[in-house]
């Protein structure tokens, strides 16, 4: 059998929420546990972040954030490599060429940007108003990302699954070049985590403002739970457990067990929303305390970051270069 790859990227754009947990890190957790022999690539997207940060005090502060976010969670696995996707100059050489074999229309069909030009016509502006080339060109970086290293598999939140397809369509259209083929990547989606909701109880996104941050701790955390929304049943009464939000992310980290326990205490009638929001403040801070002082530990030692990074970078970059290399030959170059 074909060597697995694995690769993943997380994007600095902000506090990495529940969200990212449940829909990226988790799955990658658990592939990266089951598969310790293979080579797994991390890496923090930071030039997809530039689509929208153009701060240097934001952008170096989110990248180290994902950075220790990463460490915290795969430190003690074994052939893990962390980069930044700045540091690889290699993978915006072959953006250019897979935008060379990339069919402008499969770029107007991708959803992010068709999302954000019907937002526009919706409002009656201009289509293409505040959207730049590098949100449109997007998919193509992203499937540079994948290819680059031959990644055979990537585990990524439901939302990402057409940018895979596109770069699984990008291989295509290369391969046809080549003379060896470059593996065709498969996503890894957790389908059970296509709806993660938030505090409001729509979908949880940086965009909604309703998210969960997985690092918080004490006072900060009692109050996002204290915002979660709940109906207004009256304290003696059965508590609606099917339709509650708070219930609902109790169980994204509870075990059976702890579900169906909690699940009698709002039958019982026995317990108001402030108690089983205090549950689920207790649960989320055992559920991440572990990871969250090496988080923090790393925050407070960058140059631990930067130590576990330049290891990663050096792996990486001899593999870009010699799968590059490969590349340009047989295109003539
Ligand atoms: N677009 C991804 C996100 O927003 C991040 C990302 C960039 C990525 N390049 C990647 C994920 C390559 C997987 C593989 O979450």
């Amino acid at each position: 059998m074909a060597e697995k790859i694995f690769l993943t990227g997380i994007k600095p754009t902000g506090e990495p929420h529940l969200g990212n947990f449940l829909g990226a890190i988790k799955p990658a957790l658990d592939l990266a546990k089951n598969n310790p022999n293979s080579k797994k690539y991390f890496f923090i997207a930071d030039q997809h972040a530039l689509t929208s940060i153009k701060n240097q005090h934001t952008m170096h502060s989110y990248r180290y954030n994902i950075a220790a976010t990463w460490l915290s969670f795969f430190e003690n696995i074994d052939n893990c490599y962390f980069y930044f996707q700045s540091q690889i100059p290699e993978i915006f050489e072959l953006y250019w060429i897979l935008s060379c074999f990339c069919p402008k229309g499969l770029l107007n069909r991708a959803h992010a940007y068709r999302a954000l030009v019907a937002n526009n016509l919706s409002n009656n502006h201009d289509e293409d108003r505040q959207i730049n080339q590098g949100v449109f060109s997007y998919p193509v970086l992203m499937a540079a990302d994948i290819l680059l290293f031959q990644s055979t598999h990537v585990p990524v939140g439901i939302d990402q699954k057409q940018h895979i397809e596109i770069a699984i369509e990008l291989a295509r259209h290369l391969n046809h070049s080549l003379s060896e083929n470059i593996p065709l990547p498969q996503p890894v989606i957790n389908e059970n985590t296509e709806l993660i909701i938030g505090l409001d109880g729509q979908k949880m996104s940086k965009n909604y403002n309703n998210t969960l941050p997985i690092f918080l701790s004490g006072k900060e955390l009692k109050k996002k739970i204290g915002k979660i929304q709940t109906d207004s049943t009256e304290l003696g009464q059965p508590l609606d457990w099917e339709n509650c939000n708070v219930f609902k992310i109790y169980g994204y980290l509870a075990t059976d067990q702890q579900r169906l326990v909690l699940k009698e205490k709002y039958i019982s009638g026995k317990i108001g929303y402030g108690h089983a929001k205090n549950e689920l403040f207790q649960l989320y801070e055992d559920f991440f305390s572990e990871y969250k002082d090496r988080f923090d530990f790393f925050l407070n030692h960058p140059k631990t970051i930067d130590k576990y990074i330049s290891n990663g970078y050096r792996k990486a970059s001899e593999v870009a270069h010699k799968n590059l290399a490969k590349i340009k030959t047989e295109l003539g170059f």
